[in-house]
């Protein structure tokens, strides 16, 4: 069993943009923390990071057939971007959407999400902790509610 985690714009900068927000760790220290988890609950992980929609629509795409679950920060993209929507509705693998900080708090432009609907779940607030938390939520088989 395979489990992408799919990162969006930016997010390369953890560590370095707004750490009010995003904390002080980097983008390496995230995958670092995904490996371990993936080790300690004997799953494989990929994982993946980019600032291009198109190539976030070709990293969902290539979990069809190949992945059990997708990980997915969609970053800024979660709150314009219909093709990554369409682009999970359309591989059918169960997806859980993350993001590191509150979104629910933070600017109006931010409470929306497209690809919400798609999802099996959605963590926000939790820090690094909520890709493990998402991990965990796929290998539980999804139904454990957060
Ligand atoms: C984010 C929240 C988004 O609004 C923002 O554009 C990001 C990161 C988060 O992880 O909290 O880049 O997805």
């Amino acid at each position: 069993m395979k489990i992408l985690v799919i990162n969006g714009p930016n997010l390369n900068f953890l560590g370095i943009r707004e750490p009010q927000h995003y904390g002080n760790e980097t983008y390496e220290d995230l995958c670092r923390l995904i490996r371990d988890h993936a080790q300690k609950r004997g799953v494989e992980v990929e994982i993946l990071q980019s600032n291009h929609e198109g190539d976030l629509v070709d990293a969902i795409q290539s979990a069809y057939g190949t992945a059990a679950g997708i990980v997915i920060n969609p970053a800024a993209y979660t709150h314009t971007s219909v093709a990554i929507l369409d682009a999970v509705k359309s591989v059918s693998v169960p997806t859980v959407e993350v993001h590191i900080s509150k979104v629910s708090e933070r600017e109006d432009f931010r409470q929306v999400s497209f690809i919400r609907s798609a999802c099996i779940a959605t963590i926000t607030g939790r820090g690094f902790q909520g890709y493990l938390d998402a991990m965990d939520l796929l290998l539980n088989g999804g139904e454990k509610a957060l």
